[in-house]
């Protein structure tokens, strides 16, 4: 299992709001919504729309693909509306030492 790579610090994302990082050459957007930090991959399962583009909703807790509207749940990555259908990648996140650390889910 992978180890958590620090990101970010709390600081540089607002509430809502998101942020493109790379983590080991994977692109991820960190996302901050309602006090909480989630982590994507950066990638639309519809037709791979940049996620990190999108609108956050925090009531709602989804991110919303700027190309087609699609969006996905920022805990878990499953898409919640047409026309994706497929799950993104969600990663753990946890924060530390004034840090956002993301570990890679998918990976051995
Ligand atoms: S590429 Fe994201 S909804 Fe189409």
């Amino acid at each position: 299992m992978p180890d958590f790579i620090a990101v970010a610090r709390p600081s540089d994302l607002s509430d809502p709001g998101s942020l493109l990082v790379e983590v080991e050459e994977s692109l991820i957007v960190l996302i901050h919504a309602g006090g909480q930090f989630y982590a994507l991959d950066d990638v639309c399962t519809h037709d791979g729309g940049p996620l990190s583009n999108g609108e956050v909703d925090v009531a709602g807790c989804t991110i919303a693909c700027p190309r087609h509207g699609a969006k996905f749940d920022l805990a878990t990555g499953a898409a919640k509306t047409m026309p994706a259908t497929k799950p993104t990648l969600a990663h753990e996140v946890k924060v530390e030492e004034g840090q956002i650390w993301v570990r890679l889910s998918g990976q051995d």
